[in-house]
C-alpha cells in the first residue's frame, strides 16, 4: 500500500517520511530558492538503523517533496548527523568549470569500531553537490578530521566566518563543544573548547550550532547544544547559551540553563545555513525516550514546524523566541475571532464556532497572566490539556491521559516550561496537529512540543478556566494539509 498521509497519527502540517525511521534534520541549507532538508534515515526499518541521509526539499519551508536518499553507509561507516554549506569561493576545490559545490560535512560512525570497544570510531567527512543539492559524491580522501581518542566527537556544524576568512567546525565532543577552523573544509585545525564546567550535563552533548543573531539593537553569538538525556522533561532537549564569538573562543555570561524549547519533543535541533540574517530553526518532533516506539506503523517521526528565531530582552538579559516561520501563512484558513469570552470554567468551542477541526492554531490573548488552558478530548474521554499555571508560573503539557501512553513508562507525563517574560498581558499560540502540539507563550519565550496517540482522534476543543477569568481575545485558523 503506497503512503496515503492520511493514516492514523500521520501529521498533516509537519514533514514525515513516506515511511520508516527518521531522526535528525541534517544538511539544512538553502541555495537557489530551494531549502533543502536531509536527516538521519534507515530506510529497511521502523526502528533506528545503519543511518543514511534521506531529502527531502521545498520551496516555501511548509510542503515537501521527497528525494532520493542522499548519501548511503559505506566503508568508513554509517552517515551520522551534520551540516552542508554553499561553497560560493570554492575553497574546497570541488567546483568544476564554474559549478559551485555545495559541501556537506557529516560523522562517519563506525559500527565494527564501535562493536569491537575501540574508542576512535566517529570521525567527520565530506561529501559534495554539483548539481545544486540533487546528488552528492563522497571525498575520496574521507575522513578530514580523525578522532583524537574519544568516543562522542560527532555532528559538524559548518559555516563561513567572514571576518576571519574562514570556515568554522563546531563540534560536540561528549561533554563538551570542540570549535574547529579551516580555510578549505579538508584541513581542520583546532581552535578551542567550551562547556564543559557550563549548562546542562544530564547526558550527551550531541548537534551543535553556532550563529551569529541580530535584532532588537542587539547582535550575539548563539551556541545551541543538543543534550541526551537530561533535558528539563527528561529525555532530549535542546539547549542554548548566548554570548560572543571571535573566531576562535566562544564565552558566555549567564550561568543558568536555557532551553529553546522546554517541551519533551523537540530534540537535534538547528538552523538552516546560508539564510542570511534569518535564523530558521528545525528539530526532530520526538525523544529518544520513546522515539523508537511511539504507536505509528508505517513511519516513525516527523520534524517539527520551522520557527524563526530571534532576540527578546527581559530585565537585563536576553533571551531567545521562536515563531512559527511566516511561511505557515500558505496553508492558514480564515481566522475566525472571539472577544471576551467568560470561561466560567470550561468552555466547549463548537458552542463558539461553526466547525472545530484539525490541524488548526489557536491564539489567545488575556489583559493579565492567569490560569486557563485548552484543552484537546475526544468521545473516549482521553484529553491533552495545554496551559498556564498562575501558581508555579509555568506553563505545561499534561498529556498523561492522551490516549495510548503505555508504550513507554516515561511517555504519560506533565511536562512544564517557567515563564520567562514579565510582562503583565500573556499570549499564547498553539500551532496543533493530528498528534501534535507546539506551544508558543509570550511571543515565543516560552515553547514547549508535545506528541499524543488518542486511540480515536480528537474532536472537541475546550477553554478551561477559572470563573471570573476573561480572555480578550481568541483566533481560531484551520491550516490545510500539506499533503496532496
Ligand atoms: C542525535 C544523534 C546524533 C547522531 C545521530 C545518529 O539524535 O544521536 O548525535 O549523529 O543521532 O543517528
Amino acid at each position: 500500500v503506497p503512503a496515503s498521509y492520511k493514516e492514523p497519527y500521520r501529521p498533516q502540517i509537519h514533514f514525515s517520511p513516506k515511511e520508516k525511521w527518521m531522526n535528525d534534520p541534517n544538511g539544512m541549507v538553502y541555495y537557489k530558492g530551494t531549502y533543502h532538508l536531509f536527516y538521519q534515515y534507515y530506510p529497511d526499518s521502523t526502528v533506528w538503523g545503519p543511518m543514511h541521509w534521506g531529502h527531502a526539499t521545498s520551496k516555501d519551508l511548509i510542503h515537501w517533496q521527497h528525494q532520493p536518499i542522499a548519501l548511503y553507509p559505506d566503508s568508513l561507516g554509517y552517515i551520522f548527523s551534520g551540516s552542508a554549506v554553499v561553497d560560493k569561493n570554492n575553497t574546497s576545490g570541488f567546483g568544476k568549470s564554474g559549478k559551485v559545490p555545495l559541501v556537506a560535512i557529516f560523522t562517519h560512525h563506525d559500527p565494527v569500531g564501535d562493536k569491537a570497544g575501540r574508542n576512535d570510531y566517529q570521525v567527520q567527512s565530506l561529501a559534495y553537490s554539483l548539481d545544486d543539492g540533487k546528488t552528492w559524491i563522497k571525498y575520496a580522501g574521507n575522513p578530514v578530521l580523525k578522532n583524537p581518542g574519544i568516543k562522542d566527537f560527532r555532528d559538524p556544524k559548518v559555516f563561513w566566518f567572514e571576518a576571519g576568512k574562514k570556515w568554522i567546525m563546531t563540534l560536540a565532543v561528549l561533554d563538551h563543544i570542540a570549535f574547529y577552523s579551516s580555510k578549505d573544509l579538508k584541513n581542520w585545525s583546532k581552535e578551542s573548547e567550551f562547556g564543559k564546567d557550563l549548562g546542562a550535563h544530564g547526558g550527551v552533548w550531541e548537534c551543535p550550532d553556532l550563529f551569529e543573531l541580530k535584532g532588537n539593537g542587539k547582535k550575539v553569538w548563539v551556541l545551541l547544544v543538543n543534550l541526551n538525556p537530561g533535558g528539563p522533561n527528561g529525555g532530549s532537549a535542546t539547549q542554548y547559551f548566548i554570548g560572543d564569538f571571535d573566531g576562535k573562543t566562544f564565552t558566555t555570561s549567564h550561568r543558568d540553563t536555557r532551553w529553546l524549547d522546554y517541551g519533551p519533543d523537540e530534540y537535534a535541533g538547528i538552523t538552516w545555513s546560508n539564510t542570511s540574517n534569518r535564523k530558521i530553526f528545525l528539530g526532530w518532533m520526538s525523544n529518544w525516550l520513546y522515539g523508537t516506539v511511539v504507536p505509528t506503523d508505517r513511519w516513525r517521526s516527523a520534524m517539527t514546524l520551522p520557527r524563526d528565531l530571534a532576540l527578546k530582552q527581559v530585565g537585563k538579559d536576553w533571551f531567545i523566541t521562536s515563531w512559527p516561520s511566516k511561511e505557515l501563512n500558505v496553508i492558514t484558513g480564515k481566522p475566525v475571532v472571539l472577544q471576551n469570552l467568560k470561561v466560567q470554567d470550561h468552555l466547549d468551542l463548537a458552542t463558539k464556532l461553526p466547525a472545530v477541526a484539525f490541524p488548526c492554531r489557536i491564539d489567545i490573548n488575556l489583559e493579565t497572566a492567569a490560569t486557563h488552558a485548552v484543552v484537546l478530548s475526544n468521545a473516549a474521554g482521553e484529553e491533552l490539556v495545554v496551559g498556564y499555571d498562575k501558581q508555579g508560573n509555568q506553563y505545561y503539557i499534561d498529556r498523561r491521559h492522551s490516549g495510548k501512553v503505555d508504550f513507554q513508562k516515561d511517555f504519560a507525563s506533565r511536562s512544564v516550561a517557567p515563564r520567562i517574560s514579565s510582562a503583565n498581558s500573556m499570549n499564547l499560540t498553539l500551532v496543533i496537529d493530528i498528534s501534535s502540539v507546539e506551544l508558543f507563550a509570550d511571543n515565543g519565550l516560552s515553547v514547549m512540543t508535545g506528541i499524543f496517540f488518542p486511540s480515536t482522534p480528537y474532536t472537541n476543543v475546550q477553554l478551561r478556566a477559572p470563573v471570573g477569568i476573561i480572555i480578550k481575545k481568541m483566533v481560531y485558523t484551520r491550516l490545510s494539509s500539506i499533503w496532496k
